[in-house]
């Protein structure tokens, strides 16, 4: 990028300030350094036009004010030349501040398929995190360097946002709905966590941090928290104890669907539409069944609504989702 490479300078002289008077948080995560690199950029166009624009403005209110009375201006009729310049440098400046920040983005919201899944439920005013191992945290994400993490999120009550500066990531956290964040933590320390969107009284109490492990350490970590049963053997637990396995489980005369190899499958539905079987899909058919039913199927399901916590539905989830991934495998319910 030629741009880029004009701006070094400017570039370097803001990357000296930094390290003297830091304007911008700690960058810990794989995304970090691109996003500054942005921003950068974004003020540095910013401030050049300014200076340009507002230096004309003086300029030429000097040099063609009006000196007498009866003075009259030659008249003008156009430039085409002068047209094309000054609408297609901003055409072209803008052009790669809208690739360059549609590039990032994608960066940023697609997550690599190796990512680890951990589970955050945000509710006024904490943040709940489950890890598939089992451990649970409170205002407090262990994670190691170097992993790429993914975190599906929903709320219990109202909208958060959950937010880690340092690594230059932010999704909103909604009820009814799961969201996902992901980032590669690049520097062990602790990080501040934020939430973002005010959620009543005590939104700006409703931080925690990030601690980011060398791999050893979070292993020694991870054996050392409690974890009691993982998410898929709470899962497994649950399954049994709603008797979810009475329908989905019982054959081809069965009253529900098989649940085997069933997330990422497309199904079709007795409306006659066709969806791709996902988290939001599995907890929509918990909390409200009869509200897409999978064609061929009766809507004798009953609503789980209030029975179950956003936790209860992430372990169902998890142990769903490992019939899936290894058939026979999984913790028998
Ligand atoms: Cu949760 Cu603000």
């Amino acid at each position: 990028m030629s741009l880029l490479t004009t701006l070094a300078p400017l570039l370097n002289l803001l990357a000296a300030v930094q390290s003297q008077a830091p304007l911008v948080p700690e960058r810990a995560s794989s995304v970090a350094r691109q996003v500054d690199l942005l921003y950068y950029f974004l003020t540095a166009v910013t401030l050049f036009f300014t200076v340009v624009i507002f230096s004309l403005v003086f300029y030429f209110a000097i040099r063609y004010r009006r000196r007498s009375p009866d003075e009259r201006p030659r008249p003008i009729f156009g430039s085409l030349r002068l047209e094309i310049f000054w609408s297609g440098v901003p055409l072209i400046v803008s052009m790669v501040m809208f690739f360059w920040g549609a590039y990032l983005f994608y960066q940023i919201r697609v997550p690599p398929k190796d990512a680890t899944q951990l589970f955050v439920v945000g509710k006024q005013w904490m943040w709940k995190i489950q890890h598939p191992e089992g451990q649970r945290e409170i205002n407090t994400l262990h994670v190691p360097v170097g992993r790429p993490i993914k975190l599906t999120m929903t709320s219990e009550d109202v909208i958060h946002s959950f937010y880690v500066p340092a690594f230059r990531v932010k999704m909103d956290v909604l009820p009814g709905r799961y969201t996902e964040l992901w980032f590669t933590a690049t520097k062990a320390g602790e990080y501040h966590l934020f939430c973002a969107e005010y959620c009543g009284t005590k939104h700006s109490g409703m931080i925690g941090r990030v601690v980011v492990m060398e791999p050893a350490d979070y292993e020694t970590w991870l054996n050392g928290a409690p974890a009691g049963e993982t998410l898929e053997e709470g899962g497994a637990r649950l399954f049994r104890q709603f008797n979810c396995h009475t329908c989905h489980e019982a054959g081809p005369t069965a009253r529900g669907p098989s649940l085997h190899e069933i997330l990422g499958k497309s199904v079709r539905l007795r409306s006659g539409e066709t969806l791709t079987v996902d988290e939001g899909y599995l907890r929509e058919s918990i909390l409200q069944p009869s509200a897409k039913v999978v064609a061929g199927y009766e809507p004798v399901m009953p609503t789980y609504q209030g029975q179950i916590s956003e936790e209860g539905i992430l372990q169902l989830i998890a142990y769903i989702k490992s019939l899936t991934r290894t058939e026979g495998t999984a913790p028998q319910p």
